[in-house]
């Protein structure tokens, strides 16, 4: 079959990919339910069983999984199949504590790289096409996802993983890849690299960028597209749930990603209340895999927050473009603050560049927010222009997203790039 035509699941009607779903479903709650004592033990404390499942909606009554299921069987715990059966362990580092595990059976690795040569593909990969990769390779699934994807779709790789910015500029500009695969926030420091060695960053060979791992808000997108003269689209996942290629953008829409929904199926729910709200409704993202081996995962919180929308490109249903998780919402004075906010008022000025981190302190009672933001290039961040900017940023910031914040400025280079997703915020109260 040509790898680059559409598969007919991909187009197939709603009916065929729901009735297909339910099969998945139901394989994989046996599958769990027989295989993995972790959830045996939590479907028998709800008191569920997977002949309780008689149509896609009563997914809602089973239990959900959280990193901390997955921390507490640390390291293996939940696999559903021998440790021996494993072809690859994942992990991801987390900021504090055990790294959450995850485990490949050798189908696994197949279905992965399928999702991913898929999402490739949906990026507007063309045949003959050179990628770079630039996410880390090791225990984050960025690097090896990508890889097999691009390698599964008969592209060139190039597995320059994250870092040494000098040489990938260089060697995007000696090898001329068609794609770039890196954060958004990466594809900024390269960008900037570009420059500083008197390249034009919209003259190099790349045409795509698929950017994910990290939130990123549509004006980024148009900035980088920009900058770089490539059409940007964008890739999701997590580890938990497989790895990057859970969902991605279809180029000729650029509406959010679509939901490789035969693989994975999503529902949104109420972050307080755990209850399912319907499709369009904001809230938390949860996802069940439909085809996993080694570590089916059932009703996993993501914490990230967004929305189901109709399909567009495809049969299968998008997400809304995500622009926070719940972990990375700041609580000012009590007002609700996502970092995506304030990158989308930096970047409404050209005397600002997208590098910046929202610090937290306490003075007294009161929470503190300050606004860490690099000035372009060529605009020193002492200048009177720079000064206005961040005056007007700071009224923006009141004005549209209700806080007081202290902007300060930086020149360029003033905050640390990097190399794989970006840290947007430190929270440095006292707890
Ligand atoms: O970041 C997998 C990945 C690699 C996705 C490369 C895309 C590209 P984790 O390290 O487990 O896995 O982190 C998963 O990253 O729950 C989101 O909060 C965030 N995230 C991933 N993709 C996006 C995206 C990889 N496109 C966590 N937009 C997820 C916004 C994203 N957030």
């Amino acid at each position: 079959m040509n790898a680059f035509a559409l598969e007919p699941i991909e187009t197939a009607s709603v009916d065929e990919l729901r009735a297909l779903q339910f099969k998945r479903l139901k394989a994989t709650l046996f599958h769990a339910y027989e295989n993995s004592p972790v959830y045996r033990a939590k479907f028998d404390a709800a008191g569920v069983h997977p002949t309780d499942l008689h149509t896609l909606a009563d997914l809602a009554k089973f239990p959900f999984t959280t990193k901390k299921d997955l921390r507490d069987s640390y390291p293996f715990g939940m696999f559903a199949v021998p440790r021996e059966r494993c072809a690859r362990i994942h992990a991801s580092s987390g900021t504090t504590g055990k790294p959450t595990v995850v485990g490949y059976t050798k189908n696994d690795i197949d279905t992965w790289s399928h999702v991913m040569a898929r999402s490739i593909r949906a990026s507007g990969a063309k045949p003959g096409d050179m990628v770079h990769v630039s996410y880390g390779y090791g225990l984050f699934t960025g690097g090896l996802g990508a890889h097999y994807g691009a390698e599964k779709l008969g592209l060139t790789v190039v597995p320059f993983g994250g870092g040494q910015t000098e040489r990938q500029v260089q060697l995007i500009h000696d090898f001329r890849p068609d794609i770039i695969m890196v954060t958004p926030s990466y594809m900024l420091a390269i960008a900037d690299e570009f420059e500083r060695q008197g390249l034009d960053p919209r003259e190099s060979s790349l045409r795509i960028g698929i950017f994910g791992a990290e939130p990123w808000t549509n004006d980024m997108r148009l900035a980088i597209e920009q900058r770089m003269g490539i059409r940007a689209v964008d890739i999701y996942g997590l580890s938990e749930v497989m790895g990057p290629g859970v969902a991605n953008e279809c180029i000729e829409t650029q509406d959010g990603p679509t939901i490789w929904e035969d693989h994975f199926y999503p529902e949104i729910i109420d972050p307080e209340t755990g209850e399912p709200v319907a499709d369009g409704e904001f809230g938390e993202l949860v996802f069940t895999s439909l085809t996993k081996e080694a570590l089916p995962i059932i009703r996993y919180r993501t914490r990230d927050l967004t929305r189901l929308l109709p399909g567009t490109a495809r049969t299968m249903r998008r997400m809304e473009k995500i622009t926070g998780r719940s972990d990375d919402m700041m609580i000012v004075r009590g007002v609700n603050v996502f970092p995506t906010q304030i990158e989308e008022l930096i970047l409404q000025t050209d005397v600002l560049a997208p590098h910046y981190l929202c610090i937290l302190t306490r003075e007294g009672p009161l929470d503190e927010l300050t606004v860490v933001v690099e000035t372009h290039m060529d605009i020193h961040h002492e200048s009177r222009e720079a000064q206005a900017a961040a005056r007007d940023l700071a009224q923006k910031i009141k004005a549209y997203i209700g806080t007081s914040a202290r902007i300060e400025l930086r020149p360029t280079g003033g905050i640390e790039r990097s190399v794989g997703k970006a840290r947007r915020v430190l929270d440095q109260r006292p707890r």
